[in-house]
């Protein structure tokens, strides 16, 4: 489990800062003005900050930047780091902002000399959300995680502000040690026991196994895992936060590994579908966030976990499942098997809990990325005032999303001969046709949200507030989107 670092909030203290061992950050106004902690610290070092400034240098960085200057004079910090910053700003660039301190910073323990910064708290989470490292499986001892100091007027109301963003980056640290962690380690039994685990927190938690699913019908989410060793489960997850109103739900599909199955899939990048799990992974993290900051909502996580592997009792093309719902699909290609997990899981959640909404996350389509990149999730919605409220909270955290078109001329192209559905579309408009199918499975007037979040939820290149590998997309967002429009505003 990765901890994130807990920052201390300090108040202003002159005489502290020459000597701070470790590395001390100052703020630099993008027009070059000192506050009169970043004044002392240029002072102790002879005016080295003011000639940076006064550089063409300092003018061609962007804000949100960082410059080192490396073992100063007159003090005992190793290394002043300069980030170009305004005392206010929004909240995404304070952020990066603060990521980019993190960057510069390393590993080693950090002095963040904020003053009368208005964006303190929103420094501090960028900063604490960039220092993550998955080392579980490096045999070499961890390197001793820094530490971060904050030095800031009213350090205590600053602190208090900074609580519910720590709630949110322990969610998203679970969340990216879930999605980093290998299929071996991670099988559909470990991930249940880390959701159990939860049960500390104050969620309810409940495992339903393979007889369970069976007598419910969930042959649609069954016939994923027939080929695999691991047993199928689905983990609810309930968070009662709010009064006596119905939950929202949260589904995510959590293929802890896709071959393909007897589709399957190409030798090349298939050590990537360790994080088929993603859209799950994000449903967890929401759901440990929530409790942690003892949110005034009704949540439900539920979460379909299976892994898809190639065997003889594996499900083969052409072979026709009943879903949970009665529709019968042809499995035309066994690695469409998200929208399998998915259906079931999607309708257990609406009749077992009539929620008020619903928006299910998945690592749904190679074609999303096709079409959206690394940037954006795929939002596909049957609700333009719910995919509006998730759109803003996105947008406020500075999570890519972008809506794409869903309509009946995408849904004929999922009819089958045989079955009351194929699982798969033609060539064009992958993405599309996964989220119509999908649809099939949400009741009417339904308000649903579908991520594909193929994309998102990891990526090869460090993103702004994370390094390489998962990045926590989504949870974030939802856990904002939440706050905003579920729960009551104070006062
Ligand atoms: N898990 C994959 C989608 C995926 C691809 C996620 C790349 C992350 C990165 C999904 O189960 C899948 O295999 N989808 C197929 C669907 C196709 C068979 C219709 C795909 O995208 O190729
Ligand atoms: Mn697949
Ligand atoms: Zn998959």
């Amino acid at each position: 489990m990765t901890t994130p670092v807990q920052p201390k909030f300090i108040e202003t203290n002159l005489d502290h800062i020459n000597e701070y061992e470790g590395k001390l950050a100052v703020l630099v106004t993008a027009k070059g003005g000192l506050d009169p902690l970043a004044r002392r610290v240029n002072k102790l070092c002879k005016g080295a900050i003011a000639r940076f400034v006064a550089s063409a240098e300092f003018a061609e960085m962007k804000l949100g930047a960082t410059y080192t200057l490396n073992y100063p004079a007159g003090m005992l910090a190793t290394a002043v780091i300069i980030s170009k910053m305004n005392r206010k700003s929004d909240a995404i660039t304070a952020r990066k902002a603060g990521a980019a301190i993190a960057r510069a910073t390393k590993s080693g323990d950090a002095l963040l000399l904020a003053g009368a910064s208005k964006i303190t708290a929103e420094l501090a989470q960028g900063h604490v959300l960039c220092r993550y490292e998955f080392s579980d499986h490096k045999s070499a001892e961890p390197t001793a995680q820094g530490s971060l100091g904050v030095m800031c007027g009213d350090a205590q109301a600053v602190g208090a502000a900074f609580q519910t963003m720590a709630a949110t980056s322990e969610g998203v640290f679970f969340t990216r040690d879930l999605v980093n962690a290998p299929a071996n380690v991670l099988t559909t039994v470990e991930f249940a026991n880390q959701l159990i685990a939860l049960k500390k927190l104050g969620l309810k938690v409940t495992v339903l196994e393979e007889k369970e699913l069976a007598k419910l019908g969930m042959n649609s989410l069954l016939c994923v895992g027939l080929g695999s060793e691991t047993p199928t489960k689905m983990v609810i997850m309930e968070w009662q936060g709010g009064g006596d109103e119905q939950p929202f739900a949260l589904v995510g599909k959590g293929v802890v590994f896709d071959t393909g199955g007897i589709s399957l899939k190409p030798a090349g990048g298939m050590e990537d579908m360790t994080m088929d799990m993603g859209g799950a992974g994000v449903v967890a993290g929401v759901m440990k966030t929530l409790a942690l900051r003892k949110a005034k909502a009704n949540i439900v996580g539920l979460v379909g976990l299976v892994e898809n592997m190639p065997d003889g009792r594996a499900t083969r093309p052409g072979d026709v499942v009943t879903s949970m719902k009665g529709d019968t699909i042809e499995v035309i290609n066994t690695d469409a098997e998200g929208r399998l997990v998915l259906a079931d899981v999607l309708w257990y959640a609406q009749k077992t809990f009539k929620p008020t909404g619903v928006i299910d996350l998945a690592t749904l389509t190679g074609a999303i990325i096709v079409g959206l990149g690394h940037e954006n999730a795929g939002v596909f919605s049957n609700n333009d005032a719910l995919s509006q409220n998730f759109l803003n909270a996105a947008k406020a955290e500075g999570e890519g999303a972008w809506r794409m078109p869903m309509g009946d001329a995408y849904d004929k192209l999922i009819k089958s001969r045989i079955a009351d559905m194929k699982n798969v579309g033609g060539r064009t408009a992958g993405s599309i046709t996964a989220a119509q199918f999908l649809q099939r499975f949400v009741m009417p007037d339904m308000p649903w949200i579908h991520l594909d979040i193929a994309g998102v939820a990891s990526t090869a290149t460090p993103t702004d507030l994370a390094p390489k590998g998962a990045s926590g997309w989504g949870v974030r967002a939802l856990d904002r989107m939440i706050a905003d429009t579920l729960e009551p505003t104070d006062g």
